[in-house]
């Protein structure tokens, strides 16, 4: 039996996984606003820390597999708070379960990134450089220039940007002996999509995206990707980001890969 921590552990991706590794034996702590066994709120620097201390805590200080899936769309206010979760929830709680990881069993750690991680190429990500440097009044000023567009900014740069800061760690990391990779969606069906999709600036937008394969991805789909990256014939796969995005990857980007 393994010990996973799953953040977004309450709904859509991260509850699929969370019933995956239960379903297969595996003991989880879930993290999440609300009905997880860690209630914290990722969006800022406290409830970051008392996430980490919390499960510590419960983990007796070391985990086989971390998962992180808290995220928020676009469509979310303030975009402040997309930011916040997307890159700093998944930015801290990797660094500050790193020391957690290394005393697990084959230990790796999944960050739900997205396949709008590449929308936003690195190049020209207002939001990629102030987020490494951790510097809150440039990421706020790359925001408020982004206008009428800054849902999209928040979402494709956040996700950008953990996507690169996963990569950047792939040397310490691997000295450290814990895997860490990336999972790229498309079009998953769950009240974040569903939420997208009512919204009144991004839902057509949404609604038109499709992808190669034309429907869009269960849950459940993801959640294999991903216990297969923390599983047993993954020992190899580190730094890698893995699109599970019906094509649409390859559609929009044939030649880049
Ligand atoms: N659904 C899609 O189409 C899609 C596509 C690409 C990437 N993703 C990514 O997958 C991940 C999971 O999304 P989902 O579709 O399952 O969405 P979801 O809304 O069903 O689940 C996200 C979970 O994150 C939690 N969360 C949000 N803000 C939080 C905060 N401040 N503190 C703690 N927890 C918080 C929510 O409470 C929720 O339980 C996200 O990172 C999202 O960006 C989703």
């Amino acid at each position: 039996m393994s010990l996973i921590v799953i953040s977004g552990a309450a709904s859509g991706i991260g509850a699929a996984t969370a019933k995956r590794f239960r379903d297969a034996g595996h003991q989880v702590i879930g993290v999440d606003l609300r009905n997880a066994d860690v209630c914290a709120d990722l969006s800022s620097p406290q409830g970051r820390a008392d996430t980490v201390a919390a499960v510590l805590e419960r983990s007796g200080g070391a985990i086989d597999t971390l998962v992180l899936c808290a995220g928020l769309a676009s469509h979310f206010k303030p975009v402040s708070t997309i930011v916040a979760v997307n890159y700093f929830g998944a930015v801290e709680l990797l660094d500050g379960l790193l020391p957690a990881l290394q005393k697990g069993h084959s230990p790796s750690a999944v960050v739900v990134s997205s396949v709008a991680s590449t929308q936003l190429p690195w190049s020209r990500n207002p939001l990629g450089e102030p987020l490494e440097a951790g510097d809150a009044a440039r990421v706020e000023a790359a925001l408020a220039a982004a206008g009428e567009h800054a849902g999209h900014v928040a979402y494709a740069g956040s996700k950008n940007a953990v996507t690169v800061a996963v990569r950047r760690r792939v040397v310490a990391w691997g000295q450290a002996g814990v895997r860490l990779n990336t999972v790229a969606p498309g079009a998953v069906e769950t009240p974040l999509l569903q939420a997208g999709l009512a919204d009144e600036r991004y839902g057509k937008a949404i609604a038109e995206f499709v992808a190669p394969i034309p429907r869009r991805a269960r849950p459940e789909e993801i959640a294999a990707t991903i216990a297969f990256l923390a599983g047993p014939d993954a020992q190899f796969i580190h730094g890698a980001q893995f699109y599970v995005d019906g094509g649409i990857d390859a559609l929009a980007r044939p030649t880049q890969f």
